[in-house]
């Protein structure tokens, strides 16, 4: 049985569908089987430029929605990562460890770089770098996330057997990618084949935590679709209609053949009208727990406090043995 588990979300900008589904969705449940850490990864967040004040607001948005997606602080440890300054540390050594032509090949190093050229900051490239620190400070056996974070995590992996192979024993052990096979990629509502983002310029591509039922509604039916009515045959070659079936299917718990089977011979508009019903149940509660729960910082604070105090102790004890097993001095 799992033991441990860790994944954190970056708070830059409200959270969206393919958040939840994709992470928040299977860390609820986990909670009643593992001792559960779940960050908030504001270090990350400033890989690209951020304004200070909407990020601060932005952590403990991102704080309230954990909660209110049913993250329970009695039961999880939830803090900010840039109040651990073990995973800065752990960084910097890992840094000096990983082969620069790893980071380089890394696909979000080159989508996010690629405009920028040289002008891209060292954060960007070291970015993964990061991720391994804050995965293996806590020696977790498993991360849940989506499936865009495989490769980052496949190099966390790499990170803990190049250090293994320097100290000479397997003071690491390497963590599993928990992947769920329908949410690990949620698609734009405008795109198919575009992973919904928080990024996308448009926001008819995703819905929100916080939207309203209208919003919702509207998006769903100005969703791309195609022009052939619905059957269960070659969905793998309709991006749109697979990702509404997608996406219907994990909100309500059904498989992919029971989700599909009512709408057999039908056009789309039928399948959205029930996607936006099973959207506003799910998603206006979570809404509107977050914005009763921001109301209230000094709680959000106390929890990201009580957080900080729990993942330093155990992240200030691996930082010391990784620190120890390097030759750098550790204080006697
Ligand atoms: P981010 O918003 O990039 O910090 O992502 C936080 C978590 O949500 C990670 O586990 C991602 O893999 C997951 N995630 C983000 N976008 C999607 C998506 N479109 N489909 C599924 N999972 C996603
Ligand atoms: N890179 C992840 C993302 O964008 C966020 C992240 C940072 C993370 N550190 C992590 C996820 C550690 C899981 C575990 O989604």
């Amino acid at each position: 049985m799992t033991r441990r588990i860790l994944s954190g979300i970056q708070p830059t900008g409200n959270l969206h569908l393919g958040n939840y589904l994709g992470a928040i969705q299977q860390w609820v449940p986990l909670q009643q089987v593992a001792e559960c850490i779940f960050f908030i990864v504001d270090s990350h967040a400033i890989t690209v430029p951020q304004d200070p004040k909407q990020l601060q607001a932005n952590i403990r948005r991102t704080a309230a929605t954990y909660l209110a997606c049913g993250i329970d602080p009695e039961r999880s440890i939830i803090f900010a990562q840039s109040s651990v300054p073990a995973h800065a540390e752990l960084a910097w050594i890992f840094n000096c460890i990983t082969p620069l032509g790893w980071l380089q090949r890394m696909t979000q190093f080159k989508e996010k770089s690629a405009s920028q050229k040289e002008g891209a900051c060292l954060g960007l490239l070291a970015y993964p770098v990061l991720q391994a620190a804050d995965i293996l400070l806590y020696h977790p056996q498993a991360v849940p996330v989506g499936e865009d974070q495989k490769q980052h995590l496949e190099l966390t992996r790499d990170i803990a057997l190049l250090f293994n192979r320097l100290v000479g024993h397997d003071y690491f052990a390497l963590p599993e990618p928990l992947i769920t096979a329908q949410g690990a990629r949620i698609m734009s509502l405008r795109d198919g084949t575009k992973k919904m983002s928080k990024s996308d310029s448009s926001e008819a591509s995703r819905i929100e935590l916080t939207d309203t039922a209208d919003a919702i509604a509207h998006k769903v039916r100005r969703a791309k679709s195609d022009a052939d009515l619905i059957h269960a045959e070659h969905i793998e070659n309709r991006p749109e209609l697979a990702n509404l079936l997608a996406i219907l299917a994990l909100l309500t718990g059904q498989t992919l053949d029971q989700t599909i089977e009512p709408y057999i011979g039908k056009g789309f508009s039928a399948l959205k009208e029930a996607l936006i019903e099973a959207l506003v149940s799910i998603i206006i509660p979570i809404g509107e727990k977050t914005e009763a729960l921001q109301q209230d910082a000094a709680y959000l604070d106390a929890i990201l406090i009580k957080g900080q105090k729990a993942a330093n102790v155990i992240a200030h004890a691996t930082l010391m043995d990784v620190k120890e097993r390097m030759g750098l001095w550790v204080k006697p």
